[in-house]
């Protein structure tokens, strides 16, 4: 019947692939989580040379996984051949940021590779590859991965940013002692970083007496517009401090919850936080990926349009994109 043709797989590319990010999101992509519970895979896991032989570890457990849509593993130090035919790209691989370090630090180690790995996808992806960026500084990968990839369309290269979005319903959740899965629409702005800002002023909860506004139930502006705040932007500085390790599987889940609702659509009524290449939306200047609320249908994202910005929320949209302003010539100065 109908029902038992398969799909043909999907490739997905996973870097830095025996790391704490890549360990934990192979299996969540090879059961389905990411593209669907009846979308074969096909992975390509990449990392570096010194980390074959744990990276050939994790492909020994795939095998052992026995995940019914798991098609293929490739797993490789080769970029051109963990890149060949690719139609999805995580971008995980790069220098995690230790305990004390700001993003800045990890910069010139990271956005070297994202320069290199531009041509590769450029080279020997599949047309209409969509790329996720994960590794930090993530805004920033993604916008020299796209320099440097000139011939991928500018809306196919994204970086994450659900993970603050997600950080953000799940401090709202705990708050209001509501399930975090009815409250949506919060909006994670501009850099994935500590200037980010997390506004809740268009979130609301789904009740027994329908959908109120975060803002009325919460009942707290105080509250809203300092701590809540600022525990969101230094989430991940609070995990590194208590795992001594950054994020992981918060991370791998939000990844692919963004891969996810891009390519089989957000729900009525909901909108996600991508960065995404500005087009000067929300007087954001074109030329930054910065985070902005979407709603994606049929693979392509939108800026969600036309909310109100109050003067408190301006300011902070503006100060988070000069961060990247100055990250994007920092950038460029380290890869002189
Ligand atoms: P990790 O050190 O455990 O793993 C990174 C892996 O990348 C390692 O296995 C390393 O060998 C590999 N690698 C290094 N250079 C590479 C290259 N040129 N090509 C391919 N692989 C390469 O780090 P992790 O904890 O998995 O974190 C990965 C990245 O994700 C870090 O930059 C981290 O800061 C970032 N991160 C981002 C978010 C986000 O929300 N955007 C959240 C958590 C972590
Ligand atoms: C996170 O947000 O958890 C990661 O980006 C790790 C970090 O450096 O903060």
């Amino acid at each position: 019947s109908f029902l038992n043709i398969e799909k043909d797989p999907v490739r997905v590319l996973v870097t830095g692939a025996a790391g704490q990010i890549g360990y934990a999101i192979v299996p969540m992509i090879a059961r389905g989580i990411m593209l669907g519970p009846d979308q074969p895979v096909i992975l390509h896991l990449l990392d570096i040379e010194p980390a074959a032989e744990s990276l050939n570890g994790v492909k020994m457990e795939l095998v052992d996984a026995a995940f019914p849509l798991l098609k293929g593993v490739v797993a490789t130090t080769d970029v051109v051949e963990a890149c060949k035919g690719v139609n999805v790209a995580v971008m995980v691989g790069g220098f995690p940021r230790k305990e004390g370090m700001e993003r800045k630090d990890v910069m010139s180690k990271n956005v070297s590779i994202y320069k290199a790995q531009a041509s590769a996808l450029e080279k020997y992806a599949a047309e209409d590859c969509k790329v996720l960026v994960v590794a930090n500084p993530a805004n920033t990968n993604a916008l020299i991965l796209k320099e440097f990839a000139p011939s991928i369309p500018e809306k196919n290269i994204t970086c994450l940013t659900r993970l603050d979005h997600n950080r953000a319903l799940g401090q709202i959740s705990e708050r209001l002692k509501e399930h975090v899965s009815d409250v949506k629409n919060a909006i994670i702005w501009g850099n994935h970083s500590s200037t980010q800002y997390p506004d809740v002023n268009h979130a609301t909860v789904t009740t027994s007496s329908g959908e109120t506004p975060v803002r009325k139930l919460v009942a707290d502006d105080q509250w809203l517009n300092t701590e809540f705040i600022t525990t969101v932007q230094q989430r991940g500085a609070a995990i590194i401090k208590a795992r001594k390790l950054s994020s992981a599987l918060s991370a791998a889940s939000a990844a692919c919850d963004h891969m996810r609702d891009w390519v089989l659509g957000t729900p009525k009524g909901t909108w996600v936080s991508m960065g995404v290449y500005s087009d000067g939306s929300y007087g954001i200047q074109p030329g930054l990926i910065y985070s902005f609320p979407v709603t994606c249908e049929k693979g392509q994202w939108s800026i969600v349009q036309g909310l109100k910005i109050d003067e408190f929320s301006r300011a902070k949209m503006d100060a988070t994109a000069k961060e990247l302003i100055d990250e994007k010539s920092l950038a460029y100065s380290c890869l002189d």
